[in-house]
């Protein structure tokens, strides 16, 4: 178990006190194809590596105190890769999920997941539902899969739902505010990231958490995800913590 330490970041300059970890960090973990090409390495490889970025990337949240994480492991554009890359990918998930219970539990993690699983291989749908429910009364952070995910699915989905109230006559149109489609996401039960960490240098969202990255600061880092450890998230966070957050004010 992993105790909490705000000791791992400096407190702001004139401030007494050690500040406020972020409530939620995203984070697209991308360039694991790139960090396997460039050491002559299979695709896969790379997969595995970030595998264990993201266990390490958790624990380190953990002992930030942050509330949620979330992480973009698979678009609903992914499907595009090769059949052997997208069946290796859920391999891995399966894999992961089976190795990483003790560590979820250990850290009183709670696992959940966003995104079109229905869509997902029943092996996979199964692996991540039984490992959803064995962590259901954990109340430390919350870890979120994105799998099979993208923001316009989910506004088409949240979309959708709201119809069908507005069909069956339990909502009207003049009543609708942003307020309700904001409580059909998928991510209705958490607050909008903080902060946003994207590997690999890419200054691009590729379709993640669209609605909920409005007010997001932004992080890129030219380090691919299998390198980002303890020390990059610690300076991301501390990166986050001298931003001026104005949410449209002065
Ligand atoms: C991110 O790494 C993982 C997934 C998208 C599943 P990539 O596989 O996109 O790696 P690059 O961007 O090709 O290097
Ligand atoms: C975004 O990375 C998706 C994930 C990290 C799961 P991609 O590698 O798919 O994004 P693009 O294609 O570079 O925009
Ligand atoms: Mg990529």
């Amino acid at each position: 178990m992993i105790a909490q330490s705000s000791q791992l970041l400096e407190p702001p300059v004139n401030s007494g006190l050690s500040p406020a970890p972020p409530k939620h960090i995203a984070i697209i973990m991308d360039g694991n194809g790139r960090w396997a090409a460039e050491r002559g390495l299979p695709r896969v490889v790379g997969h595995e590596n970030g595998a264990r970025a993201l266990r390490t990337v958790t624990e380190t949240c953990c002992e930030i105190g942050v509330g949620s994480l979330t992480v973009y492991a698979f678009s609903t554009e992914n499907w595009k890769r090769p059949a052997e890359e997208v069946s290796a990918l859920f391999g891995l998930l399966e894999h992961f999920l089976a190795s990483e219970l003790p560590t979820l539990q250990a850290n009183n993690i709670c696992l959940k997941a966003i995104g079109r699983l229905q869509e997902l291989p029943a092996s996979a749908r199964e692996a991540l539902k039984q490992t959803i429910e064995q962590t259901a009364a954990n109340t430390g952070m919350n870890l979120i899969l994105a799998i099979n995910y993208s923001g316009r699915a989910e506004l088409e989905d949240a979309v959708r739902s709201v119809c069908k109230e507005v069909a069956s006559g339990t909502l009207s149109p003049e009543s609708f505010t942003q307020e309700h489609l904001q409580r059909h996401l998928y991510t209705s039960e958490w607050p909008d990231p903080d902060l946003l960490i994207r590997t690999s240098g890419e200054m691009r969202l590729s379709n993640f958490l669209l609605w909920q990255l409005s007010y997001t600061e932004l992080y890129v880092t030219p380090k691919c995800w299998p390198d980002f450890g303890r020390e990059d998230l610690v300076e991301a966070v501390r990166d986050f913590h001298r931003r001026k957050r104005r949410f449209g004010g002065i």
